[in-house]
């Protein structure tokens, strides 16, 4: 049985930073309070420019180029989002398209803020079926889209950005261990985000309701949080047969500070072993976990054969954890250039583009 390794890592986060400070200026709230509650002091806002899948492309792009993995030979695309592009296609299919993936297959996974793990976990285990060799897991965001910029108990929280992993087959052990994903679909009102579906399709009312903002019970969502965080990463570790001494890192969701403390408390776990960022780039929902692992490891403190823990929480409601050996650079077989398959996925991309219309252009001559 393959083992499926985490060979490669990238991020993209939108330049626009929106402090505390600035939110001070748009609802009735403060920068000590944001801090004291949250942890956060700013986050990045995805330029009207930037959609998910810019961000996904950019960070899909990065994790390939650490993997040296050509996008030719990727299986499987899987962007963990919630805050999908469209409804269809799938965000995965645009950034299929614009890296020129030819051969993979792609599909979106909503788990909310739990999607990566979810992702990973799916990715990894067609991996280790021996169906597949490579993949592409991305979590990316422009949740900023779906705030209310009016309510102060939502809007300080979310954050835009991308991150991704590339998993690959090896025969070496090691790279993903063991993986826990649950579910609890009786709390789905306590994090929501109801219009534009097939139930609250858009309309005027709608729009006057504010369905299709972001709402929140946030003490029912952070009772929850701290619940299952801890009970996640136990399950998970004991699946892979380690003990929380084991532990290098844990990588949990940035959602708030307060949250990760418990958790580590709850673990017997010193903070230190948590990676932490949520001060920079609050709740990026899917793209949480990935941003913290590609700045771990780029710091220094991700190092290859680190035990690690990715934990996570979202709406649905949905938890997960994920234990894997951190597997890290690998040596360059053959360099691959995903900037030059960038342009060639575009030229691709026209030349299909230009068939399907020739096709529908002669058909319409032969009727
Ligand atoms: N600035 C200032 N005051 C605020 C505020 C803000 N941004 N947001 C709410 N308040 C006020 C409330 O109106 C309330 O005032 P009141 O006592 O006069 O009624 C008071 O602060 C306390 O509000 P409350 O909602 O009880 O705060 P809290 O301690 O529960 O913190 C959250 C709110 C949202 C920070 C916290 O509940 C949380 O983090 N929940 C989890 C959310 C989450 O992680 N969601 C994503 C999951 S993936």
């Amino acid at each position: 049985m393959p083992y499926a390794h985490i060979t490669g890592w990238g991020m993209s986060i939108p330049e626009p930073v929106l402090t505390n400070e600035d939110l001070a200026k748009m609802v009735d709230t403060n920068d000590e309070w944001i801090r004291d509650r949250t942890g956060i002091r700013e986050r990045r806002i995805a330029r009207e420019d930037q959609f998910t899948s810019t961000l996904a492309v950019e960070a899909g792009i990065k994790a390939l180029q650490a993997a040296n993995l050509a996008p030719t030979e990727l299986d499987l695309i899987i962007v963990a989002s919630s805050s999908p592009e469209y409804i269809f296609p799938a965000t995965a299919c645009i950034v299929q398209d614009q890296i020129g993936a030819a051969k993979a297959g792609a599909f979106d996974l909503l788990a909310a803020c739990s999607g990566f793990i979810y992702a990973t976990n799916m990715a990894a285990q067609s991996i280790r079926s021996g169906s597949i060799k490579n993949a592409l897991v991305i979590g990316s965001e422009t949740l900023s889209r779906f705030v209310n910029w009016k309510d102060r108990s939502t809007c300080i929280l979310f954050g835009d950005g991308a991150g991704a992993f590339v998993l690959q087959a090896s025969e070496r052990p090691g790279g993903v261990l063991s993986a826990v994903m649950h579910s609890d679909g009786s709390g789905a009102e306590s994090l929501t985000l109801l219009g534009g579906g097939a139930r609250y399709p858009a309309t005027e009312t709608t729009l006057a309701e504010g369905k299709h903002y972001i709402q929140m019970d946030g003490k029912a969502v952070f009772r929850f949080a701290t619940r299952v965080m801890g009970s996640a990463t136990k399950e998970a570790l004991a699946l892979a047969g380690l003990k929380t001494e084991d532990v290098d890192w844990i990588i949990p969701h940035q959602a708030n500070f307060r949250i990760i403390e418990t958790a580590a408390k709850y673990l017997k776990m010193p903070l230190e072993k948590f990676v932490i960022n949520v001060d920079r780039y609050g709740n990026t929902s899917t793209a949480s976990i990935p941003i913290a692992a590609v700045e771990a490891f780029e710091k220094g403190k991700l190092k290859s054969g680190d035990k690690v823990v990715f934990v996570g929480f979202g709406a649905g409601l949905t938890w997960g954890a994920l234990v894997a050996e951190w597997t890290g650079p690998i040596p360059a077989k053959k360099q691959a250039h995903p900037e030059q398959y960038r342009l060639f996925a575009r030229l691709r991309s026209w030349a299909r583009r230009a068939i399907r219309f020739l096709e529908g252009f002669l058909s319409r001559r032969e009727l």
